[in-house]
């Protein structure tokens, strides 16, 4: 494995990202993880990322000194080389013009980490400071116009420091570059595969268990699913899964799930029907943070009523993903300001008093599709759009009515059919119908109408931070809107959303 040590970069995960694409497993870790840790995780080599810190600015993040004499390699990118630079003896420097953007590389050694590579390419910046003196024993393997030092090398150590972003598209050949540390310099091999996931996480999870008994949170949606899967590869009936059907869900849900985990899986499956304890604490809620609020309650009690009728059980399981858990402990925070509070079951595990259990915590989103795969979920469910923890309470907009959910429902239904009809369900980063506070007129044969307005929303996006309009056909278009109109009963009239991300949100609520 690879251990990359978090400065704080922007592009992280994006390291984490490219040397899985090489079939290595890597964990990213934050700079105080100590020596033995280290040591204890017998990494091949270890990346030490980019951040937005100055070295020679107090407070600085720096890792333990020891990692140099593990007799392992280290890449040091960006502020990573800086470290490595000053650690070691030589000098780091503010440069007055700071380089961001592209650079044309000039390499002069192609051997060590260039081998294979041509002698001019072009390479992503962006730094302020530079190196100056270089620590003994190393020399400069490449530099750009404006940077003397752009890559330096101390190779009988198998020390490589890169000024540029090898982990971006903007440097061409990063993947080679990285490609040449794992391999030629780490030795490092191509094992990172599901199948050696799914063995691996099984040991490792009845290790943990033992005889236990575990309960998981079913929703569904991919990441709990997957989750539910492997659990039940390892510990067999000793986990029940809990899903809960808040009657918030879109049509066909519930059955969906009970169908696949029950019926064909064979899992310990308890469905809670609680549509009337949800619908009950939201009558007259508008609001939105407050229908979230009163979801994420009534949730855990639900949750905790049906998890007390089971005896003995000592553990929780979570669908975490590796992207929520680098970002609630990043060195340097993540966003501050709450728009949203999508974590609706917070406090679950503290509150419950269970022991924690988190098996996807490393994976990426696309791996754990991967996992799905490997596991058996169908098609369908590891290819599921996100779908939000409240449900349709917040596509309501205003107050939430069985009738007013089942006009919503019955329009959504018709827009993912014609969605997936024309193959473009799995382009769509999500696409989904909303119903408004409003009415507006309309004429139906010869009559006046008064009904309800849809909204459409279909969204593009790669990790919902940014999100942009979907383009559908005109002709899509309109066979929903006239579907819509002509068989849900109580609406006239159907808008679509044609607002990207920031600075609307994708959800309307
Ligand atoms: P926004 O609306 O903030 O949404 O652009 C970004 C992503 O988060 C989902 N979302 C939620 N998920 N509970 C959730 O579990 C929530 O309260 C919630 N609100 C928004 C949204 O569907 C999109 O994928």
């Amino acid at each position: 494995m690879i251990l990359i040590i978090d400065f704080g970069s922007q592009y992280n995960q994006l390291i984490a990202r490219r040397v899985r694409e090489h079939l290595v497993y890597c964990r990213i870790e934050p700079p105080e993880i100590d020596i033995e840790q280290i040591r204890s995780l017998a990494p091949e080599g270890i990346i030490l990322s980019g951040g937005p810190a100055s070295i020679y600015e107090k407070g600085s993040p720096r890792a333990d000194r020891g990692i140099f004499d593990m007799g392992i390699p280290v890449l040091g990118i960006c502020y990573g080389m800086q470290y490595m630079v000053d650690s070691l003896g030589g000098e780091v420097t503010g440069v007055k013009k700071r380089e961001y953007g592209f650079a044309e590389l000039h390499i002069e050694d192609t051997k060590g980490i260039f081998s294979g590579i041509e002698q001019k390419i072009r390479c992503w910046m962006s730094h302020g400071d530079s190196t100056g003196k270089l620590p003994e024993g190393f020399k400069v393997t490449a530099s750009t116009t404006d940077t003397k030092v752009a890559a330096l090398e101390n190779r009988r150590k198998n020390f490589y420091g890169l000024q540029f972003h090898p982990e971006v598209v903007h440097t061409p050949r990063g993947k080679k570059i990285l490609e040449n540390f794992l391999f030629n310099i780490c030795g490092c091999g191509k094992s990172w595969t599901m199948k050696s996931f799914v063995e691996e996480s099984v040991r490792e999870i009845r290790s943990v268990v033992e005889d236990g008994k575990v309960i998981l949170g079913l929703s569904g949606g991919v990441d709990s699913s997957v989750a539910a899967l492997l659990l039940h590869r390892a510990v067999s009936d000793r986990l029940t899964c809990v899903f809960v059907d808040n009657g918030l869900l879109r049509e066909g849900e519930a059955k969906k799930v009970s169908s696949v985990f029950k019926r064909d899986f064979k899992l310990n499956l308890i469905s809670v029907r609680a549509k009337k304890r949800f619908l009950d604490g939201l009558k007259g809620v508008s609001d939105p943070e407050k229908k979230r609020k009163i979801i994420g309650r009534t949730f855990i009690k639900v949750f905790e009523d049906e998890a007390r009728k089971i005896e003995g059980v000592d553990f929780l399981a979570q669908g975490t993903l590796y992207p929520d858990l680098i970002e609630s402990r990043s060195t340097f925070g993540g966003p501050s300001a709450v728009i949203k509070s999508h974590h609706n079951v917070g406090g679950l595990p503290e509150k419950m008093r269970l022991r924690l259990i988190e098996p996807l915590k490393h994976l990426f989103k696309d791996e754990v599709r991967l996992l799905g795969k490997e596991l058996g979920l169908p098609e369908d469910l590891i290819w599921r759009q996100p779908f939000p923890g409240p449900g349709l309470a917040i596509r309501i907009i205003g107050d939430i009515t069985a009738r007013r959910l089942s006009i919503l429902r019955k329009a959504d239904a018709i827009l993912l059919e014609e969605i997936k009809e024309n193959n473009l369900y799995r382009g769509i980063w999500q696409s989904f119908a909303l119903l408004l506070p409003l009415k507006s007129v309309g004429i139906m044969g010869d009559q006046r109408t008064y009904e309800h307005i849809v909204a459409i929303r279909a969204v593009t996006s790669d990790d919902a931070m940014t999100a942009d309009w979907a383009r559908l056909p005109d002709s899509l278009l309109s066979k929903i809107s006239n579907r819509i109109i002509n068989e849900v009963r109580g609406v006239n009239r159907v808008v679509y959303d044609i607002s990207s991300k920031p600075p609307s949100t994708i959800e309307w609520e």
